[in-house]
């Protein structure tokens, strides 16, 4: 089992060349990304999306002495479904359980051996969250990698088509 531990302004160097990657780049952000998480992760808590905010986590996760990547989640008091199309419908549907929207990257050179799988493994067992009875991840049907990782975990589809911003919503229940 990896290791996760609370990721610091410090170690931000130690994430550089994973946010340099196209991929990384593609589908989560780019050399910004993990600095900005981190000055977000001060401000107060509020609400996002029609749900209430309970928390929020950024953990490197270690194999030994190995920064292999990073996962981090927000928590929410509920799980909403957002419309924010045109003609704005906002929540559409709630499952009022506590809830974690999570984000995760891999270190480019240590891709497809295992890591995501186990990072995201990993974040559903820490011990900070256990109020959390949900984990989602909203992931573009193309990233095929990601998508491995969630059903490796179990997860499913909360909806199979791709909603307004072209994303699908991965949960998964805490086992
Ligand atoms: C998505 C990501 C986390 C996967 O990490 P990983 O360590 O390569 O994942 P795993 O090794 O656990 O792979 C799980 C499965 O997905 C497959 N897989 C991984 N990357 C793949 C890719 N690019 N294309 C196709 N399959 C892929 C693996 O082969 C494995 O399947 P297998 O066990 O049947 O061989 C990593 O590619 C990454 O950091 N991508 C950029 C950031 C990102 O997309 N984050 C998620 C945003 S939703």
């Amino acid at each position: 089992m990896l290791r996760l531990r609370p990721f610091r302004q410090r170690q931000l160097p130690l994430t550089d060349r994973w946010f340099a990657d196209a991929d990384t780049q593609r589908w989560l952000g780019g050399p910004g990304w993990p600095g900005l998480i981190l000055d977000l992760h001060k401000r107060p808590l509020g609400e996002y999306r029609g749900a209430v905010e309970t928390g929020r986590y950024s953990w490197l996760a270690w194999d030994g002495d190995t920064a292999v990547g990073y996962v981090g989640c927000e928590t929410y008091d509920r799980c909403t479904t957002w419309d924010g199309s045109p003609d704005g419908r906002g929540v559409v549907k709630t499952l009022p359980v506590p809830t974690a929207n999570l984000s995760y990257v891999v270190d480019p050179a240590l891709r497809r051996q295992g890591y995501g799988t186990s990072i995201i493994a990993a974040l559903m067992a820490s011990s900070q969250i256990t109020h959390v009875s949900l984990f989602v991840a909203g992931v573009e049907p193309a990233n095929t990698g990601s998508i491995s990782c969630l059903l490796k975990n179990g997860f499913q589809p909360l909806d199979p088509a791709p909603d307004w911003e072209g994303t699908v919503y991965y949960a998964g229940e805490r086992i």
